[in-house]
């Protein structure tokens, strides 16, 4: 009798503890739109739309980020897998398609995987379709805002976590608030053989960095001006995207790309309870991404209470990929 191999389906679990639809979700817009100089968090740059723009940025020629991280990942792999070693819940913080994480699985063959992002929809989706391909894999999958506190649900293994920060999503975060953010996935670790493997861009020279954020096909463009449909439904405002257009510049003092939406010519914007007036070229400030020098980004590591961190970078000192134990 020849032997069959059984796969045992485990369907993933949720647990969405963010939902747009909330006065806490519209004060802290208002919050911001409301400012002498308009912002808005670069979390609600990801609806549906968004984030599968933000898809479609990452097969562009500008956009060095996604494919140099990805050759360095490829490039020492087995450097990589070795020093990670067992692991137990692989936590994919803003897991988006949860692409990157699935290239992991082959080497690092987690017991559980758990991807949290903002964007719930669109998990849903990626994580369905990560389903299909790997039936046997348990999946806790987290609609969460980590912007406020990383909480992991009690079915999250807590022997050898490793927490996977890609893209360069931290320079998102001002230093200090980085620093905030690496201390609570430090707690996150456990004392279980915990450690994070994350990706930071570099600095670089301006036109590369700004390009990055201002393509030839203005997918970018469409990403950012996309927010203010996002904002539409959730404010239920007013914005019409053809008032606004798309600005990325370099912060040379700052080391960030910063990315905001002008005003084409003075407008006012309105939604229940509230009303802004922009004038003409007045800015909402959408998106910071801080680029590092390795030596400052290996400090801030060792600041959140990192340990033994080791760095992997490409041949043009672009990109730079840690591993640092908890
Ligand atoms: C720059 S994309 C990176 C996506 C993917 N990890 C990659 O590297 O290609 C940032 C991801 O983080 C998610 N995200 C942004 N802010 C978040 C927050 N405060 N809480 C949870 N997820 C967040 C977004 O929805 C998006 O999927």
């Amino acid at each position: 009798m020849s032997a069959t191999l059984e796969t045992v389906d485990t369907a993933p679990r949720y647990y969405q503890t963010f939902h747009p639809d909330t006065h806490a979700v519209r004060a802290e817009l208002e919050q911001g739109l409301c400012a002498p100089n308009a912002w808005v968090p670069p979390k609600f740059l990801y609806d549906p739309l968004g984030s599968c723009l933000f898809g479609a940025i990452t097969q562009l020629p500008e956009y060095y980020p996604t494919r140099t991280e990805q050759a360095i990942m490829a490039r020492y792999a087995d450097e990589i897998a070795q020093r990670v070693g067992g692991v137990g819940a692989l936590i994919d913080l803003g897991a988006g398609d949860c692409v990157k994480a699935e290239r992991l699985f082959g080497r690092l063959c987690p017991r559980q995987y758990v991807p949290v992002d903002i964007s719930t929809e669109y998990l849903r989706g990626a994580v369905a379709r990560l389903h299909a391909g790997y039936p046997g894999l348990d999946i806790v999958a987290l609609g969460q805002d980590f912007s406020h506190t990383l909480s992991l649900p009690e079915d999250v293994l807590d022997d050898g976590r490793l927490f996977f920060y890609p893209g360069s999503s931290i320079g998102n975060w001002s230093p200090e608030q980085a620093l905030g953010m690496l201390r609570q996935v430090r707690e996150a670790c456990g004392e279980r053989g915990g450690s994070l493997l994350i990706g930071v861009d570099r600095v670089k020279d301006e036109r590369t960095l700004v390009r990055a954020y201002d393509d030839a096909l203005q997918v970018t463009a469409a990403f950012n001006r996309n927010l203010l449909l996002h904002l539409n439904r959730v404010l239920r405002a007013d914005f019409a995207l053809a008032d606004w257009r798309h600005l990325a510049c370099f912060d040379a003092a700052r080391s960030r790309v910063e990315m905001h939406l002008q005003a084409n010519a003075p407008v006012t914007v309105n939604w229940p309870g509230h009303s802004r007036e922009f004038s003409a070229g007045e800015t909402i400030h959408t998106e910071c991404s801080y680029k590092y020098e390795p030596t400052d980004f290996a400090a801030l590591l060792d600041a959140a209470g990192f340990n033994d961190i080791a760095h992997w970078t490409d041949a043009q000192g672009w990109f730079s990929v840690f591993h640092a134990r908890a």
